[in-house]
């Protein structure tokens, strides 16, 4: 079954910090196993990148990226408050990739809710989140005050809709939802909102156009997220949503993203390091497997994609093997040859 096609450059690996390389590691067993087009560029990030370097986003990471223009990355460790500034952003930035997609869909059968299938499409490089912070201080106080701006351009917000918009016709989906707070933000939320009006204009009669405020998706979110098709929404609410929407599947461990950019494309699962369980060998690499998946898919391989997601299905539901977090006994390594084993042979 396999594709004796390589990609044409090796992509760029980053293990990351904590769960990252025991969950990559995973990953590139089941991609050799199943004959996948990728070979790997392995560099580091974060603060693996540090202790040996003292570069949290080494040049030689970047410039591999630039090379290959699609990288697959492990979770990296970010300091709360002071320390450096987060690699995930900085990595947004860098190679312009404003479209994050967060696909989630039931994994596990008979949950709380079952049958999800939802897409959230996060502006990645705009909004509250670009985090243009300062104080002001205010007698003796250096940080009296705490200020944060905002950022959304008409274009970005354009562009973000273009591209919701088009996945939504590419992929079958019926209805792109716009959720913002243009009752509150107006300028800030509202130019995100009337981008979204303008675009559905040209997709009538193809994809439906709705909006949400914030705060009210939120809650339909936990009272009935069948009503949902693709939702597309600013930089923070996306962070926040998908985390929510993460808690519809069974939580962190089923849940990947694509960053999607002109230049480049980076693959990763949603959750963060796992401080608390790195090295034990206990980590769930579904999410990331997911999300190489989703980098199958990119380059036009969702027939791998596929028997990927298949393999996945087979290994939890009727094998029963199942990583902690899942309620099951499975250590990492023994649930990753779970799904080799599921694979069709190469
Ligand atoms: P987290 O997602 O790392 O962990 C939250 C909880 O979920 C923990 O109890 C953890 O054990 C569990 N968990 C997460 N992934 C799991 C997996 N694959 N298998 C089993 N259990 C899993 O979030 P937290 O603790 O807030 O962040 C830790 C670090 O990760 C921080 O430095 C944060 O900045 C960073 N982070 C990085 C991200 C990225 O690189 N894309 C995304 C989110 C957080």
């Amino acid at each position: 079954m396999s594709a004796k096609m390589t990609y044409p450059i090796p992509a760029t690996l980053i293990p990351g910090d904590g769960i990252g390389p025991e969950i990559t590691d995973a990953v590139r067993l089941v991609l050799a196993a199943m004959g996948s087009p990728f070979e790997w560029d392995e560099h580091q990030g974060g603060l693996g990148a540090i202790e040996a370097g003292g570069d949290p986003l080494p040049p030689a990471t970047l410039d591999s990226i630039r090379r290959s223009k699609l990288a697959l990355k492990g979770p990296l460790t970010t300091p709360v408050g002071g320390g450096f500034r987060s690699v995930n952003v900085r990595l947004r930035e860098e190679f312009g990739l404003y479209a994050n997609v967060r696909p989630v869909r039931t994994v596990i059968p008979g949950q709380r809710y079952g049958n999800i299938d939802i897409v959230l499409i996060r502006e990645n490089i705009e909004g509250l989140y670009v985090a243009f912070e300062h104080y002001i201080p205010v007698g003796d106080d250096p940080h009296a005050v705490a200020i944060s701006s905002g950022v959304n351009t008409k274009a970005g917000s354009r562009r973000i809709m273009e591209f919701a918009f088009d996945y939504a016709l590419k992929n079958g989906r019926k209805k792109v939802t716009v959720v913002h707070k243009a009752n509150v933000l107006k300028a800030l939320t509202g130019i995100f909102l009337n981008a979204g009006q303008e675009v559905a204009k040209s997709y009538a009669g193809r994809v439906q156009m709705d909006d949400r405020i914030i705060d009210a998706c939120a809650m339909q979110l936990v009272l009935n997220p069948w009503q949902f098709d693709v939702i597309v929404t600013t930089n923070l609410f996306g962070d926040i949503l998908s985390d929510e929407m993460a808690g519809l599947v069974g939580g962190l461990g089923f849940a990947p993203g694509a960053n999607i950019g002109h230049s480049a494309a980076i693959f990763e699962a949603v959750h963060g390091s796992a401080p608390d369980i790195a090295g034990k060998g206990v980590a769930n690499p579904v999410a990331l497997l997911l999300a190489a998946g989703l980098m199958l898919e990119h380059v036009g391989r969702g027939d791998l994609a596929q028997l990927l997601r298949a393999a996945i299905n087979s290994t939890i539901n009727q094998d029963n093997v199942r990583t902690r977090d899942m309620g099951g006994t499975a250590s990492t390594q023994e649930f990753t040859k779970a799904i080799i084993r599921r694979l069709p042979s190469a």
